[in-house]
């Protein structure tokens, strides 16, 4: 071993343990060997304390943005390339490394109070890879994701994507890409996984719960944060103990016009989520409607007692749909 080049060797290396190819970031201030070789500019404050995981199109970006709104909350620096959004544990970013993803966060700055740090990417919450990833870098943080209703998630995705101008979504009805079978064009059924499988709630769950301790996690309900935001964003101030509180009531208001609650300006003006979020468009067909019903029963089933199990609410459109079905 000790005459072969770096390259070599590493070949050698993993040829004997194949496991650990991938690799795996950890926090380097949790081992003194680490922290020791660890450059003296750098340090383990730039990472978040928590994460709104997603599920896409259940309201991340309001939840996100009323957030980021507390003087106590400081978001991650937005990325030019995925958007908005780091998309580290989930893809392939993760192999840009932790420096990587520690220059999107803010470092401490001297005589200021440390604001505490998150970061949202809808994209984690149904990725394989991204619980046990986050949980070795991040064992302590808290993470937050929002349910709304499978079928209406599903439905908004892929308005979403024909509004991307996805080529197969606008070839296709959503019920063609929802009930697509073996026989179906691979790219249809790809469509149909990507807009189903993000609905499988009590799978991601569960999988994130391997790692986290059910205490770490808040399920915020996707309507109520639509409906009443202000209670929603009392709940979420509470379980993280955020000082000093932040009164929404008077800097969340409904804007008539939108539909929706937006920023308040001033006394005049409300700045509300662009016009990606909160899209009006044609209401979903009732054969869609009940093709997921059926689609979705055993899983929002297994769901509500998962739920109750972790002592989260139910959230109204869950307890909706469990009468419905029975
Ligand atoms: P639609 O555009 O289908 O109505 P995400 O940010 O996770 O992609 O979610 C987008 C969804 O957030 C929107 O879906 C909308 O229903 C919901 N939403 C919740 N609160 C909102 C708000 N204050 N403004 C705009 N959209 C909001």
């Amino acid at each position: 071993f000790q005459w072969l080049p770096p390259l070599q060797l590493a070949q050698v290396y993993f040829d004997m343990y194949p496991e650990e190819e991938d690799p795996v970031w950890g926090n380097p201030c949790n081992d003194k060997r680490h922290k020791e070789i660890w450059s003296e500019s750098k340090n383990c404050e730039r990472l978040p304390q928590f994460l709104v995981i997603g599920p896409q199109k259940t309201g991340t970006t309001a939840l996100y943005t009323f957030l980021a709104m507390h003087p106590a909350v400081t978001s991650n620096f937005n990325s030019p390339t995925t958007f908005e959004e780091v998309q580290f544990f989930n893809g392939r970013n993760y192999y840009r490394g932790l420096d990587w993803y520690m220059n999107f966060f803010p470092g401490p700055v001297e005589g200021s109070p440390s604001p505490v740090l998150f970061e949202k990417s809808a994209n984690y919450f149904d990725s394989e890879p991204a619980p046990y990833r986050a949980h070795v870098l991040l064992p302590h943080a808290n993470l937050i994701c929002i349910l709304a209703h499978p079928a209406k998630r599903a439905y908004s995705w892929y308005q979403h994507m024909r509004f991307h101008t996805d080529k197969v979504a606008l070839s296709y009805s959503f019920y063609d890409v929802i009930s697509a079978n073996e026989d179906a064009p691979k790219v249809l059924r790809e469509l149909r996984h990507r807009c189903l499988n993000p609905g499988l709630y009590v799978q991601h769950l569960e999988r994130w719960l391997t790692y986290y301790k059910p205490k770490q996690l808040l399920i915020l309900d996707g309507d109520r944060l639509k409906s009443d935001p202000i209670a929603v964003m009392d709940k979420v101030q509470m379980f993280l103990r955020l000082e000093p509180y932040f009164d929404y009531s008077i800097r969340l208001k409904y804007n008539p016009k939108k539909g929706f609650y937006c920023q308040v300006l001033n006394e005049h003006h409300t700045k509300c989520l662009g016009r990606s979020k909160g899209r009006v468009y044609p209401p979903m067909n009732p054969k869609a409607e009940q093709y997921l019903q059926a689609y979705y029963k055993r899983y929002n089933i297994a769901l509500s007692k998962l739920l109750s199990r972790l002592g989260q609410a139910v959230p109204g459109w869950l307890q909706d749909e469990l009468r419905t079905v029975e």
